[in-house]
């Protein structure tokens, strides 16, 4: 998998890339991350990228550069690739949906991260594939809701996870009736009186299986 991003902020993608679990993939080769700075496809003397918005107040990301940018990224690639624009207002994304997103977009696409209120409406309909919302409120930072999205695509990518059973017992998976998991203990047995279930410490397999589905949320 490779991500292609469009940002006017590559930096807010760096700390998040650099660390953790996401980091690990990136040295593995386990996907790519491009960034491109969409200043850097401006005509403006300046490199702005937004103007003022028809009809309404604030400002609005221009057609021109975006355009330019994903144009550039598809003469790179040599052919189109999906087109994603996220955005509080489109389809929610939840476990199931972006499973299928996931076999979806299993080879190369684009992220459009703005600024402002939105892009021009004609990028939209020219050139973005999916419209991607990450919940029902309204966020600052488009950097944000796309590390979301990447975050949980990413995961999906096996040998990401170094166990693939935690990603199969997650909450909302096909396996957990798309549950919430069962509660989890580790040491010590007891803790403020507290104590582990004894069917965890049993070792008994097919006991311990029958637990965690009967304790799903
Ligand atoms: C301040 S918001 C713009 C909100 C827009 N004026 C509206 O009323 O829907 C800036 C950008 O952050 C991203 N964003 C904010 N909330 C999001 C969400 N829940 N899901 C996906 N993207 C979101 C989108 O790219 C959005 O265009």
């Amino acid at each position: 998998m490779k991500i292609h991003i469009i940002t006017i902020f590559p930096e807010s993608f760096e700390s998040y890339l650099s660390s953790s679990i996401l980091w690990r993939a990136l040295e593995k080769w386990l996907f790519q991350c491009e960034l491109y700075k969409l200043n850097d496809f401006s005509d403006d003397n300046f490199k702005r990228v937004d103007s003022k918005a028809y009809g309404m107040h604030g400002q609005v990301i221009s057609p021109e550069p975006l355009a330019k940018a994903i144009d550039f990224i598809f003469d790179k690639v040599g052919h189109k690739i999906p087109v994603i624009y996220m955005t509080p207002s489109w389809e929610l994304l939840n476990q199931k949906k972006v499973e299928e997103y996931y076999s979806k977009l299993d080879g190369e696409f684009i992220i459009i991260c703005g600024h402002y209120e939105w892009i021009d409406q004609r990028i939209i309909d020219l050139y973005v594939d999916y419209s991607i919302s990450i919940w029902e409120y309204v966020l600052t930072s488009w950097e944000l809701s796309a590390c979301v999205f990447i975050d949980w695509l990413v995961r999906h990518i096996p040998w990401v996870l170094w166990n693939t059973q935690s990603l199969e017992e997650d909450s909302f998976w096909e396996l957990l009736d798309r549950k919430k998991e069962y509660p989890v203990y580790t040491r010590p047995e007891i803790f403020m009186w507290q104590q582990v279930p004894p069917v965890l410490l049993s070792g008994n397999h097919k006991q311990i299986e029958n637990w965690k589905k009967e304790n799903l949320r």
